[in-house]
């Protein structure tokens, strides 16, 4: 079933969601940053719905969604000073943080890890399914893997509808980018995935923080990675994509020509509003992420960018990049693996 609470919640709908979801179904949510295909965490056959419906690998562990710190105790143990302050700071909000767990939360949903990956989220529509249904809710980013993460229900309705039993629209995604994903390791915080929460931000509270190697890099074929995550295919649209970022402004618009040039035109230019005039497409041609250092724009609406640049079916989606500060080292670490590497690079 679809619902839509884009305006307004539906209190008798949502106990029909809430339910679905206490008798083992699972349904497309809203958080603030991207959507989630959810179940309930403690029920095993629940979350390997999950996995059937992305194709997501098993050995890819799911985020345990909650509504209040006052659950973590329930799934997690062991919580040193360095984490409650990370609790304290950034939750709910758009942040990740992976704990001991505890052993009510089934292998099937940390893939057999000691450790369970924990956020709060801040949207309305997510709390308030996560406290009606009185379950923690195990939820990957609702899109088929290996594709772009869903942004909005119209991007992702088509390639997962009919594998869940709900669909809750609450409209577009708020930060359009999944949380920032962070594991305490020997007291310091360790960034595994970066988001709208910043190592700067993680820096200022704890007064230290690293940022894991493999974040922008490729893992050696026998390597561990600390987030399973890290070494799968992300983000890729059936089109071939390139990235180009360099810091001169007009050495951008000149690379940019020269790449647009390489494929005779035949391409789709994802990128910000201004340059769409100066390197003379249209709008089959031309998708905008908004405007000109406008960040969070650009992650809020770079998915669905890539989404509908691979509609349109051209032999390459040339992406431009964005400056690696901020939340702008948020968005490059999903486009290069966008890219597969094919990265453009100029400073
Ligand atoms: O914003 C978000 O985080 C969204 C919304 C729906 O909450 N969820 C999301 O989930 O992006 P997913 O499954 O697409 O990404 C979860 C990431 C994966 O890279 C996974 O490997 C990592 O978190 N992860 C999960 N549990 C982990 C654990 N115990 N240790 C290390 N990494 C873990
Ligand atoms: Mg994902």
């Amino acid at each position: 079933m679809y619902y839509n609470w884009e305006k307004m919640t539906n209190t008798e709908e949502l106990r029909v969601v809430c339910n679905l979801i206490r008798n083992g179904e699972i349904i497309i949510f809203p958080t603030e940053t991207v959507y989630g295909i959810g179940a309930n965490a403690l029920d095993s056959n629940a979350v390997g719905k999950i996995f059937a419906a992305k194709g997501r690998p098993s050995d890819n562990p799911l985020i345990v969604h909650l509504a209040d710190r006052n659950k973590i105790q329930e799934i997690a143990q062991d919580i040193t000073e360095v984490e409650q302050e990370l609790i304290d700071n950034f939750m709910p909000g758009p942040f990740t943080l992976i704990l001991k767990r505890k052993p009510i939360i089934p292998d099937i949903v940390t893939a057999g890890l000691d450790t369970v990956a924990i956020r709060i989220p801040e949207n309305i529509i997510a709390r308030g399914i996560i406290t009606y249904s009185g379950v923690p809710i195990a939820a990957p980013s609702a899109n088929v893997s290996g594709k772009p993460s869903g942004t909005k229900i119209e991007d992702i309705r088509k390639e997962l509808e009919g594998k869940v039993s709900a669909i809750v629209d609450g409209g577009e995604t708020k930060i359009g980018i999944e949380s920032t994903v962070v594991k305490v390791i020997d007291e310091v915080p360790v960034v595994l995935r970066p988001g709208k929460i910043t190592p700067e931000e993680i820096d200022a509270v704890i007064g230290k923080v690293r940022i894991d190697k493999n974040i922008l890099g490729t893992l050696n074929k026998d390597e561990v990675a600390e987030s399973p995550g890290m070494k799968y295919k992300h983000y890729a649209p059936e089109t071939s994509c390139k990235l180009v970022y360099c810091k001169d402004e007009l050495d951008q618009i000149f690379y940019l020509k020269k790449f647009i040039k390489q494929y005779d035109g035949d391409v789709v230019v994802i990128g910000v509003e201004e340059h769409k005039e100066k390197l003379f497409l249209d709008d089959q041609r031309f998708i905008s992420v908004g405007k000109k250092d406008n960040l969070e724009d650009y992650a809020r609406n770079i998915f669905s960018a890539l989404r509908k640049a691979d509609k349109i079916g051209s032999s390459k989606i040339i992406i431009e990049g964005v400056k690696m500060e901020g939340l702008g080292y948020a968005i490059m670490n999903r486009l290069i693996r966008t890219c597969e590497h094919d990265f453009f690079e100029k400073q």
